[in-house]
């Protein structure tokens, strides 16, 4: 899918910025787009507030002129718009930046929570791909024997030796799953101790599909 499909899920989300929010941004490429969207409105004179889920997001949110704050600095988050790398209409996969924790805290904790994805990313029946899950590094090679059914590995960075290291400081682990009952997973993994986050989403309020020419919901 080209960057129109991404730019025109970006726009349609932008319509749900009103003046004085607070607004939640995601990571991913995706989210990119919506930034750079949003960056024109507030050169326009639109007042936003902006928690973000990534120092990717939040390095471009500032280079474009959004007003930054963190989660103690504000009172409610009205609007949170993030990415994801699967979805169905009842569940997302996300985490394929490595934001997930934050992402999920962020996304969770907003009163409307936008998902914008290109046509690439639908999934037909069950939610089936890599399942990404932040962990502490101290508790990674247990959480591994316990997922060992599901080809878990540790991601390496490409930049550096050794593994990715988080915004957070932690290890990621990703591993294959076919998720029939996506939300039972999402708890099961939350109960592992050691693992922080998983990033199998089941809580948001609208999936938009950008395509070549407009967008969808799905
Ligand atoms: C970041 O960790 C991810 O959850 C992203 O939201 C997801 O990978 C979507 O990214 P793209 O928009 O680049 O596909």
């Amino acid at each position: 899918m080209t960057d129109h499909s991404k730019i025109n899920a970006a726009k349609a989300a932008l319509a749900y910025v009103k003046d004085g929010m607070c607004v939640g941004l995601g990571s991913g490429s995706t989210v990119r787009e919506f930034i750079r969207l949003l960056g024109e409105k507030v050169k326009l004179g639109l007042k936003v507030t902006c928690v973000t889920t990534s120092f990717d997001s939040r390095m471009l949110a500032i280079e474009h002129g959004i007003l930054v704050t963190e989660t103690d600095a504000i009172e409610d988050i009205d609007l949170a718009v993030d990415g994801a790398d699967k979805v169905t209409p009842d569940a997302l996969l996300k985490g394929g930046g490595g934001a997930l924790t934050r992402e999920k805290i962020i996304d969770y904790n907003a009163k409307k929570f936008i998902v914008i994805v290109d046509e690439s990313k639908v999934m037909d029946g069950v939610l089936e791909g890599e399942v990404n899950l932040e962990v502490l590094p101290f508790a990674s090679p247990l959480i591994m024997k316990k997922l060992k059914d599901y080809n878990p590995r540790v991601r390496m960075a490409k930049a550096k030796l050794g593994p990715v290291i988080s915004d957070n400081g932690s290890f990621i682990i990703d591993c294959d799953m076919k998720l029939e009952n996506p939300k039972k997973i999402e708890q099961w993994l939350k109960s592992i101790p050691g693992i922080i986050e998983n990033g199998i989403f089941t809580r948001f309020d609208m999936i938009i599909v950008g395509n070549e020419k407009g967008h969808r919901i799905l």
